[in-house]
C-alpha cells in the first residue's frame, strides 16, 4: 500500500482537514479517527500531510532504533530555532552535542540520583499542602493551575536552585510568562505559512524579547554558579552539568548548551507532570474504590509523617499503578514522531519512503482492546498490575517515548507525582462539587480543562 492509499478523512482542497481538527482539543478527534480509519491514517493540514500510527504491531516496528529515528518537526522545530536551542528534546540524534549531553545527564536523572532531589521536591510539595490546608470552607482549587505551580517550581529548584515562588503569586513569574508566550508562538507558527509568520511583526518582536529575557535569566544563574567556584552546589542538575564530563568524548558542555538544557527541562518537565497529577486526581475522584485503596496504602506507608522519605515514596506501588494507568489513558505528551532511515515497509504492507515522518498517537495506541481487553477505554489500575504488565510487550505502552530518545525525566516525574499524590491523599478529602465532566485541552501537552474541586483536610488524621 502506497502513501496515497492510506485512509483518512476527506478534506477540502487547500485547507485539507483543518476543519476536522479542533484546535483546542485535537487529540480526542484523532482518537476517534484512529477508531474509524484503523492502525495508520493520514490527515492533511495546510502545508503538510501527517501520518498517524496507533496499531500496536506497527508501533513496535517504528520503535526499532536501528530502522527509525526521532524527527524534530512542527512545534518542536520552531522551538529549536529559538532559545530552547538544541536542548536534548529538540536536538537531532546525530548531533554530537545531543550525545554529549545525553551521556552527561543520564546519571543525574537515574533513580539513584532522585534521592538527592527529595528535600527540594518536598519543599515545594509542602507549599501546595499549606496552601490547600489554609483554604476557607467552600473555596475551590483549580487543579491543573496549582499542579503547574508545583511542577514548575520543583524543576526550577531541583534543576538550578531557582525559586519561581509560584504559590506566592497570582500571575506567573515574568520568566514563566515569557516561556508560555514562546511555546504558544511556536505552536501558532505551525498553523501558519512562512509568509504569514514573517508578516506578524509584533509577534516576532515579542518572541525575540521573550527569548532574550529567558536566555538572560538562565545565563546569569550559570555565570553566578561558575563564579562560586569550589563552593558551588554540585548536587542539582545545573551543578552536575557544569562539572560533568562525557566519558566518550572527554568533553564537558558549553554554557549556551547548558542554558538550552535548563530551559528544556522547564518546558519538557512541567506541563507533562502537572497534567499527569491532574488526570490522576480526576480519575481518583471518579473511582472511589480505587481512591480508598490508594489512600489505605498511603496511610500504611506514610503514616502521619510530615516528610515522606525516598524509600517511603518508592514503596507506594498502588499509587504508582494509578499514575501509570492515568498515563495510559492520557499520556500527557500525546505522541512522538519518527521516520525511517531508508525506504521501508511496515506491517508487511505499508510502503514508507525514507525520512517520512510517522507520528505515534499514544492515546490511541494505549486504548487498544487487543492489548488491554474489552475495558481498554476504562480507568482500572489493575491494567498496570505487575503480573499483567509482564504479559504485554513494552512496545504497547509508550507514555515516555521510546529507545534512545525516550524521556530522560521519567524517574523525576514519577517520583514527584507519587510524592505529591501520596501527600494529597494522606491529608485531604477531595470533593467533586461540580460533578466535573472531563474535557481536555491541548497545547504542547494535554490536560483536563477547567478542572476545579474542593479539598478539605481529613478529619480523621492530623
Ligand atoms: C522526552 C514525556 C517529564 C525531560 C520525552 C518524550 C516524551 C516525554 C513522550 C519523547 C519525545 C519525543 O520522542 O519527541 C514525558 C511525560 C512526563 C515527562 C509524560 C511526565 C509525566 C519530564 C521531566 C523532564 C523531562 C520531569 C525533565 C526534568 C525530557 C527531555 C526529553 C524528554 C529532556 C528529551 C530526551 C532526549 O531526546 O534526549 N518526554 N516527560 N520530561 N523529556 Fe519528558
Amino acid at each position: 500500500i502506497e502513501l496515497d492509499q492510506i485512509p483518512g478523512p476527506h478534506g477540502l482542497p487547500l485547507v485539507g482537514n483543518a476543519f476536522d481538527i479542533d484546535a483546542h482539543n485535537p487529540i480526542e478527534g484523532f482518537i476517534a479517527m484512529a477508531g474509524e480509519y484503523g492502525p495508520i491514517f493520514k490527515v492533511t493540514v495546510p502545508g503538510s500531510t501527517r501520518l498517524m500510527v496507533s496499531g500496536p504491531e506497527l508501533v513496535e516496528e517504528i520503535c526499532d532504533d536501528s530502522r527509525f529515528d526521532k524527527i524534530v518537526g512542527g512545534g518542536l522545530a520552531n522551538l529549536r530555532n529559538g532559545v530552547v536551542g538544541a536542548g536534548l528534546f529538540t536536538a537531532d540524534t546525530d548531533d554530537p552535542l545531543w550525545h554529549r549531553a545525553h551521556n552527561i545527564l543520564m546519571a543525574p536523572f537515574s533513580v539513584q540520583a532522585m534521592r538527592d532531589y527529595m528535600p527540594r521536591m518536598l519543599d515545594i510539595a509542602d507549599q501546595l499542602m499549606e496552601k490547600w490546608a489554609r483554604l476557607n470552607p467552600g473555596e475551590e482549587v483549580d487543579v491543573p493551575a496549582d499542579m503547574t505551580r508545583l511542577t514548575l517550581d520543583t524543576i526550577a529548584l531541583c534543576g538550578f536552585g531557582f525559586r519561581f515562588n509560584s504559590f506566592y503569586r497570582d500571575t506567573p513569574h515574568p520568566f514563566v510568562q515569557a516561556m508560555v508566550r514562546v511555546l504558544g508562538e511556536s505552536q501558532a507558527r505551525m498553523r501558519q505559512l512562512p509568509l504569514q509568520a514573517r508578516l506578524r511583526v509584533r509577534a516576532q518582536r515579542q518572541l525575540e524579547e521573550d527569548q532574550a529575557f529567558m536566555a538572560d535569566l538562565v545565563g546569569r544563574l550559570i555565570a553566578e554558579r561558575r563564579a562560586e567556584g569550589e563552593a558551588a552546589d554540585t548536587t542539582d542538575l545545573l551543578g552536575r552539568m557544569i562539572t560533568g564530563v562525557d566519558k566518550q568524548s572527554g568533553e564537558g558542555l558549553p554554557d549556551d548548551n547548558i542554558r538550552a538544557q535548563c530551559i528544556t527541562f522547564l518546558v519538557a518537565g512541567h506541563e507533562t507532570t502537572s497534567g499527569l497529577l491532574s488526570f490522576a486526581i480526576y480519575y481518583l475522584l471518579k473511582n472511589p474504590e480505587v481512591l480508598a485503596r490508594a489512600r489505605a496504602e498511603v496511610d500504611e506507608v506514610f503514616g502521619d509523617t510530615a516528610a515522606p522519605t525516598f524509600e517511603q515514596v518508592h514503596r507506594l506501588t498502588y499509587v504508582r499503578q494509578v499514575l501509570d494507568e492515568s498515563l495510559r489513558l492520557w499520556p500527557t505528551a500525546p505522541g512522538f514522531t519518527r521516520a525511517p532511515f531508508q525506504d521501508t515497509v511496515i506491517g508487511g504492507r505499508y510502503a514508507i519512503p525514507a525520512h517520512t515522518p510517522l507520528t505515534v498517537l499514544t492515546p490511541a495506541l494505549h486504548r487498544s482492546t487487543s492489548v488491554w481487553g474489552p475495558d481498554a477505554g476504562e480507568f482500572n489500575p489493575e491494567h498496570m498490575a505487575p503480573e499483567r504488565l509482564a504479559a504485554v510487550s513494552p512496545a504497547v505502552y509508550k507514555p515516555f517515548g521510546t529507545g534512545m530518545r525516550a524521556c530522560i525525566g521519567r524517574q523525576f516525574a514519577l517520583q514527584e507525582a507519587a510524592l505529591v499524590l501520596g501527600m494529597v491523599l494522606q491529608r485531604f478529602d477531595l470533593i467533586d462539587h461540580l460533578d466535573y465532566q472531563l474535557r481536555t485541552r491541548t497545547t504542547l501537552t494535554v490536560k483536563p480543562d477547567e478542572f476545579h474541586i474542593q479539598v478539605v483536610p481529613r478529619p480523621d488524621v492530623h
